[in-house]
């Protein structure tokens, strides 16, 4: 009798070891897609635009698009070179191409320039160019502490909900 209860336990414990083991594999799987990266200004700049045959990226929103299927835009001598390399949010948003307004910075815009970037964001970018990142200044605050207010833009290629 006591040899079959052991029995009896040593076949419980083998299923419990086999159905954890089953359980923990499926928990912690390796995630299969490209990992989102996070770029500082440093890392952005190295894409301008301005080396031949390197991959060229420009942020709006502080989402970091590939525009480099728009070089005729965006390469060196380009018209709209500035834009590269940077989050240029507010050249998008006033359509200015001035020193000034190629920052992340939207303070003091108008209604209908946020709109026309909401636009031109949805329209072109969006609808042209892979996204291959974010700002490390959308991710994160000034302390370094999590942006709360940051919402992943959906990409059929990742996504992203899948990797924070
Ligand atoms: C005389 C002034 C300008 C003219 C004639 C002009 C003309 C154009 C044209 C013809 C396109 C291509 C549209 C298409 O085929 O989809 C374009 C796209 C664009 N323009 Fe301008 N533009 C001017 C000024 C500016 C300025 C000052 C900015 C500043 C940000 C700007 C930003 C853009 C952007 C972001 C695109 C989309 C490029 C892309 O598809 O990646 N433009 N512009």
């Amino acid at each position: 009798m006591s040899s079959s209860v052991s029995v009896c336990f040593a076949l419980l414990n083998f299923i419990v070891v086999v159905y954890s083991s089953e359980y923990v594999t499926l928990k912690y799987k390796q995630a299969e897609k490209k990992p989102v990266r996070l770029f500082t200004d440093e890392d952005l700049v190295k894409y301008n635009g301005q080396q031949d045959g390197s991959p060229i990226y420009m942020a709006v929103k502080g989402v970091v698009f590939d525009v480099t299927s728009g070089k005729d835009y965006y390469g060196r001598g380009a018209p709209y070179n500035a834009l590269a390399g940077k989050d240029s949010t507010r050249a998008v948003a006033k359509m200015s191409l001035e020193p000034e307004d190629l920052t992340h910075d939207t303070t003091g815009l108008t209604s209908d320039q946020l709109k026309s970037l909401d636009d031109i964001f949805v329209s072109v970018y969006k609808a042209k160019y892979p996204i291959v990142g974010y700002t490390a200044r959308r991710i994160l605050n000034e302390d370094g502490s999590p942006n709360e207010n940051f919402k992943p833009e959906d990409q059929p290629e990742f996504n992203v909900k899948d990797e924070f």
